[in-house]
């Protein structure tokens, strides 16, 4: 038998008794003498840390990363070079949920990687869409405000959603996409991963190259209708973590083929569209797919709050051969996350193991809230700050083979029109071509069941755009807009019948 361990305080007291509370006389009252039972109950009322914000209900696990391709040309990344393999995290979310929310509702799904690289923590924070709904970081806020819940009902609000969505067109792509079969996969494996933004790639020469990430499911694309899911959720409100969990303890490892697309730093000026616009993909034909090698989840947490809340994913965690674009949105985030975890986790949240990069880490930052590596790292005592006198004497220095490759920009510094772009064609594109019949009906009445109580005016000024994307479009979202209505206890301007209670309208909406 092992050894027994001693129950101890925090300050590594023993602890006599963990049952009965130190009262006066049998009946009570308690002693605040009881210091064992008071640290008890503030560390209960210190348990629940901040959810985020956004994304805050997830699931994820622990794998590799194998580079099978060459790419060097491309990119020096040491962690994108032939037969590389490198440890990673990985964790997925819904948007709109809280972190109890129930796992199988219609939403865009987050699709985080971490990958723990010889050069540091490279970060690829991206969804299971290859757009998103808003073009300028502006939009963002407001965006998810109507995502949340109503101040006054503190319900979902689809006239929110389509409101915000009605007055920006460059959502349209997005929306699609969440209205679609992949809006509610069958589980976080049968999902693709989208770097979604243009990134660049930069090589030994100082070369640098635009490029898309993209991650392929291998266990294939699954998905349920609203009413599967919402059978489901009937049964389990956890059915993503049940089948993430569950599928990996039984050695059955998911894998995703990992692949890019390529663009040459200035074929970004010819480009017949703004390879920066995340409301846009880059066409297959023009921009085929490369493959790289592949991701695989084999390893789950052994405590979901300390490896998968805790985590910390910043799309400003990148590495020597990887790094931005001018993309607006992508550098509005540079700054947000790394805020965020200061915010939820702590000023030195990367030194939680899970955030940890598995490189020595040396730097001049000093003291602070969960400082726990004891003051400053630079690998000299008296090196406190820079420059100083004591490289030759451990002191961190500058790597300047890790500065990237100047970014050609242009212009005058000035506020652009962000709604000066075609919102339609990629759209038209994906629901006349790439979608077959059965597929857009199911589009159909996902959108139009979604809208069900909003109001006339706002449902036309949708109905509007999906017309400039097709007319059988519109046909069909109004179509069903009608039947919902109906069936929901609204008249055909989406206002309550007199008498009639509506039906409860923000549990399988467009969360
Ligand atoms: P392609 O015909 O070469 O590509 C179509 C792609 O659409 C497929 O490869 C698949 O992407 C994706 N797709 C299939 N069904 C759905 C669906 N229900 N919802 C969302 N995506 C789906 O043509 P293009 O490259 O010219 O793209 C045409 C349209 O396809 C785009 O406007 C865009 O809406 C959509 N699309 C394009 C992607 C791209 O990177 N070019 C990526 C995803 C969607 P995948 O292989 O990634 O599964
Ligand atoms: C989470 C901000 C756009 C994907 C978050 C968080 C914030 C945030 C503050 C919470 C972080 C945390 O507490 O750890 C923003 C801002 C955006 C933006 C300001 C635009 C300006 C996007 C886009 C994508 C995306 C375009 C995908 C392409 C994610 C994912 C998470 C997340 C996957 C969850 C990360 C995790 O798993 O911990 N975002 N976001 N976000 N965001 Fe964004």
């Amino acid at each position: 038998m092992a050894d027994r361990k001693t129950l101890r305080t925090t300050a590594g007291a023993p602890w006599p008794n963990n049952q009965d509370s130190l009262s006066a006389g049998e009946r009570g009252p308690l002693l605040i003498q009881d210091y064992q039972l008071i640290e008890k109950l503030a560390h209960q009322n210190r348990e629940r840390i901040p959810e985020r914000t956004v994304h805050a209900k997830g699931w994820g696990a622990h794998g590799k990363m194998v580079i099978t391709e060459d790419i060097s040309k491309y990119t020096k990344a040491k962690c994108l070079q032939l037969g590389v393999e490198t440890p990673m995290l990985a964790r997925f979310s819904t948007v709109a949920g809280e972190s109890g929310a129930a796992d199988h509702e219609r939403d865009v799904r987050g699709f985080s990687l971490k990958f723990y690289t010889e050069d540091g923590n490279w970060d690829m924070v991206g969804n299971n869409t290859p757009v998103f709904f808003v073009r300028d970081p502006y939009k963002f806020p407001d965006f998810i405000h109507t995502q949340k819940r109503h101040p006054k009902t503190n319900m979902r609000s689809p006239t929110a959603m389509f409101d915000f969505w009605g007055l920006s067109p460059e959502a349209l792509h997005q929306v699609t996409i969440l209205m679609s079969d992949r809006g509610l996969p069958e589980s976080p494996m049968h999902m693709n991963g989208y770097g979604s933004h243009t990134f660049s790639l930069w090589n030994d020469a100082g070369e640098r190259y635009w490029v898309k990430f993209h991650y392929k499911t291998q266990q294939g694309h699954d998905w349920l209708s609203n009413a599967e899911a919402e059978t489901i959720i009937g049964k389990t409100r956890e059915g993503y973590q049940e089948r993430l969990f569950n599928t990996i303890e039984s050695g059955n490892y998911p894998r995703w083929k990992f692949q890019i697309q390529i663009m040459p730093e200035l074929e970004a000026e010819t480009c017949e569209f703004n390879p920066f616009d995340l409301t846009k993909v880059w066409p297959h034909d023009q921009f085929p797919m490369i493959d790289v090698g592949y991701i695989e989840l084999n390893r789950n947490a052994d405590n979901y709050f300390a490896e998968i809340e805790n985590a910390a994913f910043s799309p400003s965690n990148i590495v020597p051969g990887i790094s931005f674009s001018p993309d607006k949105m992508l550098q509005a985030r540079i700054f947000s996350y790394a805020d965020a975890h200061r915010y939820r986790l702590g000023t030195h949240y990367e030194t939680i193991p899970v955030n940890r990069p598995k490189v020595e880490v040396h730097n001049y930052h000093k003291d602070g809230t969960m400082n726990v590596y004891g003051g400053i790292r630079s690998g000299n005592e008296n090196a406190y700050y820079e420059p100083n006198s004591y490289a030759d004497e451990g002191a961190a220095v500058e790597d300047r083979s890790a500065q990237e490759p100047p970014l050609r920009i242009s212009g005058d510094a000035a506020r652009y029109d962000h709604t000066a772009y075609d919102d339609y064609k990629q759209v038209t594109d994906l629901v006349m071509k790439v979608m077959n019949e059965e597929e857009r009906q199911r589009l159909y009445a996902n959108m139009g069941g979604a809208m069900a109580g909003v109001p006339g005016p706002i449902a036309e000024r949708w109905f509007g755009h999906l017309k400039r994307v097709h007319p059988d479009y519109e046909a069909g979202v109004r179509k069903a807009w009608n039947e919902a209505n109906a069936d929901a206890g609204y008249d055909p301007n989406g206002v309550p019948v007199t008498g009639k209670t509506p039906q409860a309208t923000s549990g399988s909406h467009a969360e």
